[in-house]
């Protein structure tokens, strides 16, 4: 695979602290925090977002504003609106989702159009659980929230802290009273 190595390759979830768990039986998030929503909107935007197809499925046909999405499927004719094509790429594999993004990352910043606060080269990896699994091996950074949900189901994030993200960079508690989460930001 050919990247660029002055790209950092992301991953960003909100994760049950104790099970990992990531979404619902069924699908969906298991929890619905505004604060996590807002990380996730400023961490990502100007930056491409990698998915799977059941997770830019669960947007309704209505890609995020700011940010080009890349889907992975493994269906060879798997369709996106004509209206949207525009900012919805489909790839089959992880490894071309990655080169993909990197290429739209690298003009983006050579044309300067690029529009989010974070300014370092950087591609996000935004779920669900089976693209996690084939992203982290790739991975330089963790953007994670823990959240204290104390729930268990069968979606779960990949086992990372055998993957050696032992440096945290960035960590903060939520400002919620009645709701603990916490932001975490690691690296390897
Ligand atoms: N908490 C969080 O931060 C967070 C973030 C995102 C998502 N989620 C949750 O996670 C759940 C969805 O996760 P998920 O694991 O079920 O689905 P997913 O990872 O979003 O997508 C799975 C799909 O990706 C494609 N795929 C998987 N492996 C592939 C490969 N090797 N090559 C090509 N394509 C491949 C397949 O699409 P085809 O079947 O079309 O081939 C597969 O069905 C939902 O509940 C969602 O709400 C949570």
């Amino acid at each position: 695979m050919n990247l660029n190595q002055n790209i950092k390759i992301s991953l960003i979830s909100a994760i049950d602290r104790e099970s990992h768990t990531i979404g619902k039986e069924g699908g969906g998030l298991p929890w619905k925090i505004p604060e996590d929503f807002l990380h996730f909107k400023k961490t990502t935007m100007g930056h491409p977002i990698i998915m799977g197809r059941t997770t830019w499925e669960e947007f309704g046909g209505k890609p995020l504003p700011g940010r080009h999405h890349i889907v992975i499927t493994r269906q060879t004719d798997y369709k996106i609106a004509d209206e949207i094509s525009d900012r919805v790429s489909v790839v089959t594999s992880i490894e071309k989702s990655l080169e993909l993004a990197s290429e739209i990352e690298n003009n983006s910043h050579k044309e300067n159009k690029f529009s989010g606060e974070n300014k370092e080269k950087e591609i996000f990896v935004i779920g669900g659980a089976q693209i996690y699994e084939l992203a982290l091996p790739y991975a330089n950074r963790l953007y994670l929230t823990l959240v204290d949900a104390h729930l268990d189901g069968p979606v779960k994030f990949p086992d990372y802290e055998t993957a050696s993200f032992t440096k945290i960079i960035f960590s903060r508690k939520s400002r919620d009273e009645n709701f603990r989460y916490e932001f975490l930001v690691l690296e390897k």
